[in-house]
């Protein structure tokens, strides 16, 4: 069992727009296309920010048209919030705050061995790397540049606490990057 931010990203390293606009994203590539598939094949717990949530619930139409539902997962789902934030009906989603070790442990007994996937925002997946629990970035780097906006990872990372492990280009609109993350923190600075 593994935890992995697995993300989209621009290639001057933003997962949205300041406004939260994925609109860039779309016409990169096609998510059956992509690894998406096989990853989500192995996934058994999701975790996620508010403001990830909310584009789901203002997309759910685009959401439906891209993967046939408005909420993809069958999988259980942690959101983070320090607000009250509104049900889907039918999702297993559950509203939690604070501290990600508990609400790790808590994805990990219910994950029936699989992985689990910090879907974003880039701080929520930095404080699990705080806390020492993030083992894997699975980055899609997009051919596009946003010059500002929602930062793919805001923590500092240094060799060689990131290792490179594969690389597949996607055409000429992306490429795909894993890195293991070590968890010692000795490189971190
Ligand atoms: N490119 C991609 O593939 C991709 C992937 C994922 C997300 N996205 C997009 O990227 C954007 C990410 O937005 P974002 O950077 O603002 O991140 P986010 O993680 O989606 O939302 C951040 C918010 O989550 C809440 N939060 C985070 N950690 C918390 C904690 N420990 N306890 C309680 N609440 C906590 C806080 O909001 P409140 O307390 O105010 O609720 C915080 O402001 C979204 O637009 C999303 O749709 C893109």
């Amino acid at each position: 069992m593994k935890t992995q931010y697995y993300t989209a990203t621009s290639l001057d390293g933003f997962i949205a727009t300041e406004d939260d606009s994925l609109e860039w994203l779309f016409t990169l590539g096609e998510l059956g296309e992509s690894s998406y598939p096989e990853f989500i094949a192995e996934v058994g717990a999701l975790a996620m920010g508010s403001s990830t949530y909310e584009w789901m619930l203002r997309n759910a139409d685009k959401v439906a048209a891209e993967t046939g539902s408005a909420w993809p997962y069958t999988q259980p789902v942690w959101v983070f919030s320090t607000r009250s934030l509104s049900p889907i009906e039918g999702a297993d989603v559950r509203f939690v705050q604070g501290d990600v070790r508990e609400v790790h442990a808590a994805m990990a007994g219910e994950a029936g061995g699989k992985n689990l996937w910090i879907v974003g925002g880039g701080d929520l997946a930095g404080q699990f790397y705080d806390a020492g629990l993030l083992d894997e970035m699975i980055v899609q780097v997009g051919s596009v540049t946003l010059g500002q906006g929602k930062p793919l990872f805001p923590r500092r990372v240094l060799s060689p606490t990131l290792k490179l492990t594969t690389v597949r280009q996607m055409g000429a609109g992306m490429v795909e990057l894993r890195y293991e993350v070590s968890r010692g923190d000795e490189s971190k600075a």
